[in-house]
């Protein structure tokens, strides 16, 4: 197997909070695979550090065999590596194609710094931005909205904006950080459907996600994360059996129980 994510030894400090504690674990080239665990565990600070959005305090995080963790967030863009965010973050007040037309303006550094200079891009350049842009939407199917302001959309419809949005840079690992949170039961279901066609069209995918139906059901390994540290990985078979993954899910439920008997 070919891995497309080497991530070794990786920490995260944050004062005296350490959110990722040595961190060590591949990610095989068209592979899904699932990071699980509590709140807290360090999920998300994971993906900060992979597209660089906060730098690690120590450790090395290699793409396609090269070190890429003190490269700009564009360049690691540029390179190949797209997320999406635990809150969904799009631009309410532009239309759901500029949205989408937004990731791709930023696919290369020549593109970022035509849009920094507000330089007039080719119309041949903006047509295969708009093009690209539109095939994106209507692989998640809202290219009938196209021109509605992201702000009409539904949470679902939002989230599945997003997934546009890191489409069109044309990643080759996509980060996606709770696909399914906030979603009823048949919008997780159709979720869970849009992620395995992303990685038929060939695209890596590392995911972060509380649905446990959804993670059993598309991933082929899971990792466990409990606070900053790898604490089982496996097929989802295997991770579901493990005695110290029960434990952590046991206390949190109890935590959770003792929040509602207090509230
Ligand atoms: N920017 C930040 N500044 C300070 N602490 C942070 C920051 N981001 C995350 N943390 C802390 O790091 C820990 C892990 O958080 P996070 O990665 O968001 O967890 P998860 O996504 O698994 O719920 C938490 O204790 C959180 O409060
Ligand atoms: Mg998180």
């Amino acid at each position: 197997m070919d891995p497309i994510l080497q991530i070794e030894k990786l920490k995260k400090k944050f004062g005296g909070v350490v959110a990722v504690d040595g961190v060590d674990f591949e990610v095989n080239s068209h592979q899904i695979k699932a990071i699980i665990g509590p709140n807290g565990a360090g999920k998300t600070t994971i993906f900060n550090l992979i597209s660089r959005i906060c730098p690690p305090t120590s450790g090395t995080i290699r793409f396609k065999q090269h070190k890429i963790n003190e490269l700009k967030p564009y360049v690691i863009a540029e390179k190949g590596i797209s997320r999406t965010f635990q809150n969904v973050q799009v631009f309410e007040n532009m239309s759901v194609l500029e949205n989408v037309m937004v990731g791709r303006h930023c696919r290369t550094r020549s593109e970022i710094f035509a849009a920094i200079m507000n330089l007039k891009r080719t119309r041949a350049e903006e047509k295969r931005i708009h093009d690209y842009s539109l095939e994106m939407l209507s692989f998640v199917g809202l290219e009938t909205k196209k021109n509605e302001a992201a702000s009409n959309l539904t949470f679902q419809q939002q989230k599945l904006l997003e997934f546009a949005r890191a489409l069109a840079t044309e990643p080759d690992l996509l980060l996606l950080d709770e696909p399914a949170a906030g979603l009823s039961v048949p919008e997780a279901d159709e979720m869970a459907q849009f992620v395995y066609r992303i990685r038929e069209i060939g695209i890596t995918i590392l995911l972060v996600e509380h649905n446990m139906g959804l993670v059993m059901e598309v991933s082929d390994e899971v990792i466990v994360l409990d606070s900053g540290q790898v604490i089982a990985e496996g097929t989802p078979r295997e991770v579901q059996n493990n005695e110290a993954v029960i434990a952590v899910y046991l206390g949190e439920r109890e935590t959770e129980n003792a929040n509602h008997t207090k509230s």
